[in-house]
């Protein structure tokens, strides 16, 4: 038997949870109970991420102090996550006194480590509300790879992390104003004094390889810069003891919380935090979104080890939601909160369909409200609860036969899949594990088909056949309700119900079952029906916020400088624009071009296998390093142009005058390669 500890990242507390979050709570879920159901003693420990400015401002702004605050939100979030059947083992908050204690005690092996220094830095100070503007107040365009109106401590385009200061062109997101900046003393963990530790244990199979080969590509070749862990007060979060005035930055105290969390946990039931964060034999699992990579695979790893405790196992990462290719979005009404979509359908659904498309690799999932009708109402109810819904009535007063009838080798060869499609789940590749199901489903249909129960028990003489037909039918569902459960809970509780024998265990798939009474059939699970799905995207449709008329003051005062150096171009038709194609390209390869002085060797990716060569005059002011993964917008269909080093087949689009002043531009996010801009 294997101890696991699995956590999901700690939900923020100052908003609601929807269903891009979703995506993250059941794919841990999902495999927590596959663990469960394996026979392994497996924890599921989460927490609301509690401190930081968001909450101090709300508190403010709505005259409530932040624990009220907080107390709501985490009653929210909990209900939430019930909703969808999300069964955390402990559920806590990192504003709790255990956190607290597991925070002093990394301090102070921080400390000792001589990982700490103290710097005075320059920060963003915003003079209208009279507060230092952390992290998230603060967008601007990022200073590695410039993509605009990122916020102040990660960029969403290349993943960067830098501090608020480090923007271009910085405005304060709490008044609209441009900030000023002041100094302030700060404290700073040298994560790079455990460079080569982490150059090897991310490198060592506990991480997915995209993520260990971006990791290398980005950060570890170089220097780590200092992580910045304080912030000057008033701050809502811990006070750092040895630090007066200045608190951790609450990206400090919320990875610790998986481990305060679980100690809230095992106190209160008499047992030792420490035999799952200290106990070599525990696994830890976190599940992640891909955009705190950069926290869960350098930053916490380096606390863990130097603290001492366990270090995770695998880190799971996963992409972002799009709906229906697009990023989710309050006007067009695909920002779905949890609690909107479980007051019109059945939680069952989303699971079945999040899982339908997870897999282990770190990929964006889209959901495509269209095909989550149709394969739900194929696969579940068309192909699986279809089973007991034809069988189980004919039953309902004889029972299951008492042996187990010639089935054709059904039963057996459903329960030979069980390790492969068990090992699809343990990978994370859920969308193997149910592809597997549902085919075993498709073998299961016809038998019934062509037995035709409804026919034999119009003559009386056939009742030993029908009965058998049933049995088989009934175990055949059974079988693929154990595979199913994990993802399926309820309908596994159901099926436990209609047999008369609660599924327990993913063995119970080996053994047919005989003999036992049949109850009464209770309807398992309807169609979606697709009017409730556009009754959710109606009712969290948002009107767009009318663009409000810009502050007064300095915030947008663009000069007019650009448009006198090159004033706009003679009118041209929509024919003449439609000759330009226009495509989102992602950079999967920038290299330099020794022998020219400007000239940057792109490799364009326009989806699948299609890949471009073009050679930018960008080296003045871009990395190339820096531009590897991030999308940009090409000339598709300009003829290729023979040069000194290569053929160019293709132009990507900047703004500026040249020279350091060029400004790539770069789509949204939601923007895949290929499309079209138009
Ligand atoms: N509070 C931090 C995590 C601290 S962990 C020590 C945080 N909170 S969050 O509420 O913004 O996000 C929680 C998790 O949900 C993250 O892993 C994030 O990647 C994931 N998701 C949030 N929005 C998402 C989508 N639209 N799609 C997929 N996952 C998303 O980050
Ligand atoms: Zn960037």
């Amino acid at each position: 038997m294997r101890q696991i500890l699995v956590t999901s990242a700690l939900p923020y507390a100052n908003g609601h949870i929807h269903i891009g979050h979703l995506v993250e709570y059941l794919q841990t879920d999902i495999w927590v109970r596959f663990q469960k159901l394996r026979g392994h003693r497996c924890v599921y420990i989460c927490a609301d991420d509690t401190h930081g400015t968001a909450i101090m401002i709300r508190a403010q702004q709505e005259g409530r102090e932040e624990e009220a605050v907080i107390a709501e939100m985490k009653e929210a979030h909990e209900r939430d996550f019930a909703g969808f059947d999300i069964d955390f083992t402990h559920y806590g908050s990192t504003n709790s006194p255990e956190n607290r204690e597991i925070c002093h005690l990394i301090w102070k092996a921080l400390r000792g480590a001589d990982m700490v220094v103290e710097r005075e830095i320059e920060q963003l100070y915003d003079v209208e509300k009279e507060t230092f503007l952390a992290d998230r107040f603060v967008r601007g365009a990022c200073p590695r790879c410039k993509s605009p109106d990122q916020p102040g401590d990660n960029c969403g385009n290349c993943g960067a992390t830098f501090s608020p200061a480090d923007l271009i062109d910085p405005v304060s997101t709490l008044s609209g104003t441009k900030p000023e900046i002041r100094r302030a003393t700060h404290l700073f963990v040298q994560i790079e004094k455990l460079h080569g530790f982490l150059d090897e244990w991310t490198q060592s199979g506990t991480l997915p390889t995209e993520s260990a080969n971006y990791l290398k590509g980005y950060f570890l070749h170089e220097p780590l810069r200092d992580w910045d862990i304080s912030r000057p007060g008033p701050y809502f979060g811990f006070e750092i003891p040895d630090s007066p005035g200045n608190f951790w930055y609450v990206w400090y105290d919320a990875p610790i919380g998986y481990i305060g969390s679980t100690k809230a946990w095992c106190d209160a039931r008499g047992e030792n935090y420490e035999d799952w964060w200290r106990d070599p034999e525990t696994e830890i699992h976190h599940f992640i979104g891909k955009d705190i990579q950069y926290f869960h695979t350098l930053f916490w790893p380096a606390m863990l080890k130097t603290a001492g405790y366990n270090l995770p196992r695998f880190v799971h990462i996963h992409g972002f939601l799009t709906v229906d290719g697009e990023k989710m979005s309050k006007s067009r009404g695909t920002f779905i909160r949890a609690s909107k979509y479980l007051e019109h359908l059945d939680p069952a659904y989303l699971r079945y369909y999040y899982a339908s498309k997870l897999n282990s690799r770190v990929e964006d999932l889209d959901l495509n409200l269209d095909e989550f009708v149709s394969r739900v109402n194929s696969d579940l109810v068309g192909k699986v609860v279809n089973l007991a819904s034809r069988t189980a009535k004919f039953v309902e007063r004889t029972g299951l036969s008492a042996t187990y009838p010639n089935d054709g080798g059904l039963f057996a060869e459903f329960a030979a899949q069980g390790d492969a499609i068990a090992a699809s789940y343990e990978a994370g590749d859920f969308h193997k594990a149910t592809r597997a199901i549902i085919e075993l489903a498709e073998k299961a249909n016809p038998y019934i088909e062509a037995s035709a129960p409804w026919e034999l028990r119009r003559d009386p003489e056939k009742a030993g056949q029908l009965q058998d037909v049933c049995t088989i039918g009934l175990n055949l569902f059974r079988q693929l309700a154990i595979y199913l459960s994990p993802v399926l809970p309820r309908l596994a509780h159901q099926c436990g119900e209609l047999l008369n024998a609660p599924l327990e265990s993913w063995a119970d798939s080996k053994t047919p079952l005989t003999g036992t009474p049949v109850a009464k059939f209770q309807h398992m699970l309807q169609r979606v029906d697709p009017t409730k799905v556009e009754a959710i995207i109606v009712e969290s449709r948002e009107e767009a916020p009318v663009a409000s008329a810009p502050p007064a003051g300095p915030a947008f005062d663009d000069g007019d400088q650009p448009l006198k150096d090159e004033p706009l171009a003679d009118e041209i038709t929509i024919d003449d624009f439609g000759k330009i194609d226009l495509r989102v390209a992602r950079v999967v390869a920038a290299d330099e071009v020794p022998e020219a002085r400007k000239l940057v060797r792109l490799t364009l990716s326009l989806g699948g296998d299609e890949r471009r060569t073009v050679f930018a005059g960008i080296k003045a002011a871009y990395e190339p390093a820096d531009l590897v993964g991030r999308l940009v917008v090409m000339v598709a269909n300009l003829a290729p142009r023979k040069m000194k080093f290569g053929v160019s087949e293709g132009m990507v689009v900047a703004a500026g005058p040249g020279g350091e002043n060029i400004f790539l531009l770069a789509p949204d996010s939601g923007a895949r390669p290929g499309q079209r801009v138009h």
